[in-house]
C-alpha cells in the first residue's frame, strides 16, 4: 500500500462502482480498496457482527496509513457506520440508498428501493424514509443472493436473471418511476435492472454524489492530493478466485493483495 492513500472497503466487489466514481472524480489519489469476501454476503450477517466487523476493519486501515475511509457498502453503513465514527479519527464518507434524491425525481410519488434484508431492516434506512420520504410510497424490495450471485455466477448469468425477475417485478407492478439501487453490487446490473422496467424509469446509484462529498472532506481537512493514481485491491478471501471476478467485473486484471485486518 502506498503511503496515505483513500482507504475503501466492501463485503466484496460491490465498492467496486463505486470506486469507479472516485478515481474519476479524483485521478490523482492513491486508493486501497479492501473486499471482504471471506465474509459476503454481509446483507445476512447479524448487525452486531457487521458493526465489530467494521470497527475491526476502520482501525487495521488507520494502521495502515489511510488518510480517508469510504464505506462503499450501504449494509456496513447501515449497521456501523456510528460506531466506525466513533472509533477511529479520520474523514469518512458513508453510503446509504439515495432515498432523499429519489424524493426530489419521482413523479408518480412511488419509490423503489433495491437493497440488502440488512440494510432494510435497519433502523437507518427506517429513519432515511421517515425523515425524507413520508409523502411518497416506497416499497423496499430486499434482494437476498443478488450480490452473491453477480460475484459468483456472473452479471449476465441465468442465476442473477431470475433473482432480478423476482425482485423487481413488485418495482414495475407498483409503478414505481425512480428506482434506488441501494446496494453497491446492484450498479454492476443496472441494464438488466432497467430493461425490466418501462422506458424512463430512472435508476439512482450514489457513487457520483460519494465522489463529490469525499472532494470536499478531503479539500477541508487539506488532504486533496499527493498520491500518483495508484490502486492496491486486497481481500480477505482467496486472492486467486477474486482475480478472477474483478477481471470480469472491472474488466482488468489486477493482483490482489491477501490481507486480514
Ligand atoms: N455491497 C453491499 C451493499 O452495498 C452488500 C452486499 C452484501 O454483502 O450483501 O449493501
Amino acid at each position: 500500500m502506498t503511503p496515505n492513500p483513500i482507504a475503501i472497503f466492501d463485503s466484496g466487489l460491490g465498492g467496486l462502482t463505486v470506486l469507479r466514481a472516485l478515481q474519476a472524480r479524483l485521478p490523482q489519489e492513491d486508493f486501497f480498496y479492501f473486499a471482504d469476501t471471506r465474509f459476503l454476503p454481509y446483507g445476512d450477517r447479524p448487525e452486531v457482527f457487521l458493526r465489530e466487523r467494521g470497527v475491526l476493519i476502520a482501525e487495521a486501515l488507520v494502521r495502515r496509513g489511510a488518510k480517508a475511509l469510504v464505506i462503499a457498502c450501504n449494509t456496513a453503513t447501515a449497521a456501523a457506520a456510528e460506531a466506525i465514527r466513533a472509533a477511529i479519527d479520520l474523514p469518512i464518507v458513508a453510503l446509504e440508498p439515495g432515498v432523499k434524491p429519489a424524493v426530489g425525481l419521482t413523479r408518480s410519488g412511488v419509490i423503489g428501493v433495491l437493497a440488502t434484508t440488512r440494510t432494510l431492516s435497519s433502523e437507518r434506512f427506517h429513519r432515511l424514509v421517515g425523515t425524507h420520504a413520508q409523502t411518497r410510497r416506497v416499497i423496499a424490495q430486499p434482494c437476498p443472493g443478488l450480490a452473491e450471485a453477480i460475484e459468483a455466477a456472473g452479471p449476465d448469468s441465468p442465476q442473477v436473471a431470475a433473482l432480478l425477475d423476482s425482485f423487481v417485478a413488485p418495482l414495475a407492478a407498483a409503478a414505481a418511476d425512480v428506482v434506488v439501487l441501494g446496494c453497491t453490487h446492484y450498479p454492476w446490473v443496472a441494464v438488466a435492472i432497467a430493461r425490466r422496467l418501462p422506458a424512463g424509469t430512472i435508476l439512482l446509484d450514489t457513487g457520483e454524489a460519494v465522489a463529490r462529498q469525499l472532494e470536499r472532506l478531503l479539500l477541508a481537512g487539506n488532504l486533496l492530493g499527493g498520491g500518483e493514481g495508484r490502486l492496491t485491491v486486497a481481500s480477505s478471501g482467496a486472492p486467486a478466485s477474486v482475480a478472477t471476478t474483478v477481471e470480469r467485473l472491472w474488466g482488468r486484471k489486477l493482483t490482489i493483495e491477501h490481507w486480514e485486518p
